[in-house]
């Protein structure tokens, strides 16, 4: 692997956005090479497959990474250690949204894989991104996780009806983000807080994509994109800002 390659590792690359996101990442840039964090190899090698006979110019790998396990976290470390000595860019996209009634339960499940694993994972991916000469840490995060919005009855986004424990999980992913990103300033880590926008994916169950459509939601390739910009630079102006797609900013 050539030490000139941006390496990319980009968490819940299964599926919806990380898989859109691996794609736009790789079909155009000969320099990016993706890693794709997944929880269940056999779905990534399909999934890798899958973008490769699209016909790309970058590169893939797979590498298991349940963002709730401390020993895949462990292991994702020494094996992006010893493959590539260094990492570029973080992309935190792994994702749950437990949708009826809120429970205590529903509340630990989302916030170990939407919050504990991001945060062990950025921390744990530190001395990696340190040796990088342009490190950036990207927290896919949501318009819905944003207090203002919540308490701003005009907004559009005070009216979605989502679960509780998504909402205070993705509020509690951008101080994730504040946070991490306070501790890599001294070495000059970006890190944003990145709204994908409503799109069409599994997020909220297979059955729910049509009603997805229905209300609106466009297609993830659009969120891809946003991350892309990301990585390319175009939204490095807005370093520790809560962005959006299409050049948007969110309150927090
Ligand atoms: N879709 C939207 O409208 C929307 C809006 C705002 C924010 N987001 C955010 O976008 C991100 C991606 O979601 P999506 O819409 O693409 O949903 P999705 O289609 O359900 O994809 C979620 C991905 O996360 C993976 N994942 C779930 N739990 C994981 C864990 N413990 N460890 C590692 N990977 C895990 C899934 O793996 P499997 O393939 O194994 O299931 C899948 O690849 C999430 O953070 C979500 O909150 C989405």
């Amino acid at each position: 692997m050539s030490s000139e390659k941006r390496i990319i590792l980009v968490t819940g690359a299964s599926n919806g956005i990380g898989f859109d996101t691996t794609y736009a990442l790789v079909a155009t840039s000969p320099n990016n090479h993706v890693i794709m964090g997944v929880r269940n190899p056999s779905k990534g090698e399909e999934k890798l497959k899958e973008i490769q006979a699209r016909g790309i110019q970058g590169t893939l790998s797979t590498l298991q990474l349940d963002v709730t396990s401390d020993t895949d976290i462990e292991a994702a470390v020494k094996k992006i250690s010893s493959s590539y000595g260094r990492l570029d860019v973080l992309v935190n996209n792994a994702g749950i949204c437990l949708t009826g009634p809120q429970t205590r339960s529903t509340l630990h499940t989302t916030f170990e894989t939407n919050v504990y694993g991001p945060y062990l994972l950025t921390l744990a991916l530190g001395p990696l991104l340190q040796k990088s000469s342009d490190a950036r840490v990207i927290n896919v995060t949501s318009g819905l996780g944003s207090i203002a919005m919540r308490t701003d009855t005009t907004n559009a986004y005070y009216q979605v009806k989502q679960s509780d424990s998504y909402r205070v999980s993705k509020a509690a992913l951008n101080m994730v983000g504040a946070s991490t990103a306070a501790q890599f300033d001294a070495w000059g880590c970006k890190t944003w807080s990145f709204c994908p926008g409503f799109v069409v994916t599994d997020l909220t169950g297979v059955e729910d994509r049509q009603s997805r459509r229905d209300n609106g939601a466009e297609s993830a390739e659009t969120s891809a994109k946003g991350i892309k910009e990301i990585v390319e630079g175009v939204r490095d102006g807005e370093v520790l800002k809560f962005i959006a797609r299409n050049g948007e900013q969110y309150p927090w």
